[in-house]
């Protein structure tokens, strides 16, 4: 059975396409059409690779509306076999093989593309962006739940992921000392600054960062919060990764965003990469980051608002001993 398992694994890694395959996903979940512009080869040939890998267990795919998305199989899927060959991949990638450094780079220009163009959709929509959020969103009834879930006590460091136009630090302003808010556009950044000053929040500043890699000091937030931000991204749980990086120790990351829908065009017309998210999704990033999800609100739209999608707000806590679980995660 062992040698049965360990046979169909080393025959479906052992050609030169699906090693590539599995050292570009061994980086980050990628679509078909994405794997197809980084190797050069046409989609019927990466899609029968990608078949052959996902029948021997090695990678795992979903389907999102009209996209495929591929990604290593998860750690409870995991034959050891395969733990085998991601380590094999690493050693590929440390010893500088020149196919395997020019995939990896396609890998990143693949992901800067994808940010720039959300980027620019950002850059382009920023002053029409407070009505263009409540197209889709029963927004008052989620900010009400966002500060509740958050807790009646004040805090003192409250940080914003993704802030736009400042919304978050300034509804929360009554429940934080001092409030940070970063963001990549400087569009959004400069009507976040005038949002601010016009609603009198002076305990809040926003700044220019990438919610991947953040200036500042780990365990330093009371709060974090990521508001309709993660399905822009690829690597929604590399933020939620660095969000646990900045809780303290009890500290809570409160994340709003859609549940899993089929409005394809928000993809094309709004810059959206997934269509929302599963408890289980944000369960898993929670546990792989050290947080436990503590609680989960959904808020559906009501019958007369058709257009509008399901809202979660999913309250994620950074265990008092924040340390020894992290310990134990790694
Ligand atoms: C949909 S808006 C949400 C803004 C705000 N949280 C709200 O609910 O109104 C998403 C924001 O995330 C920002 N963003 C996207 N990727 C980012 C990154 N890597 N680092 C920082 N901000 C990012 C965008 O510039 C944009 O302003």
């Amino acid at each position: 059975m062992v040698l049965d398992a360990t046979l169909s694994v080393f025959r479906a890694i052992g050609e030169e396409s699906r090693l590539r395959i599995m050292a570009l996903l061994a980086q980050g979940e990628l679509t078909v059409s994405e794997l197809t512009q980084i190797l050069g080869q046409s989609q019927p040939r990466v899609s029968r690779h990608l078949k052959i890998l996902a029948d021997a267990g090695l990678v795992e795919r979903h389907r999102e509306g009209a996209w495929m998305f591929y990604r290593v199989a998860g750690r409870a899927r995991r034959e050891e076999s395969l733990t085998a060959v991601l380590f094999a991949i690493a050693a590929m990638k440390d010893s500088g093989d020149r196919i395997i450094a020019r995939d990896a780079e396609r890998f990143a220009q693949s992901r800067q593309a994808r940010a720039a163009q959300a980027a620019a959709y950002f850059e382009a929509n920023a002053k029409e962006w407070n009505r263009l959020r409540r197209l889709h969103l029963p927004e008052s009834d989620i900010e009400a739940r966002m500060v509740a879930l958050a807790g009646k006590n004040p805090v003192a460091q409250f940080i914003d992921l993704g802030t736009g136009t400042g919304r978050m630090l300034e509804i929360f302003a009554d429940r934080y000392e001092t409030g940070v808010g970063y963001d990549l556009s400087h569009e959004m950044l400069a009507i976040a600054r005038a949002n601010l000053e016009q609603a009198g929040v002076a305990h809040a500043q926003v700044r220019h960062g990438d919610l991947f890699s953040l200036p500042m000091e780990s365990e330093t937030a009371d709060i974090v919060c990521l508001h309709q931000v993660l399905h822009y991204l690829a690597e929604p749980e590399a933020a939620v990764r660095e969000a646990a990086r900045l809780l303290k120790p009890g500290g809570r990351l409160v994340i709003s965003d859609f549940a899993p829908h089929e409005l394809e065009f928000l993809r094309d017309d709004h810059a959206h990469r997934r269509l929302g998210f599963s408890d289980d999704e944000v369960r898993a990033w929670c546990a792989a980051a050290g947080l436990g999800l503590e609680r989960v609100e959904t808020l559906s739209p009501s019958s007369g608002e058709r257009k509008k999608l399901t809202v979660k707000i999913w309250l994620c806590t950074a265990p008092a001993d924040v340390r020894r679980l992290r310990s134990r995660a790694a």
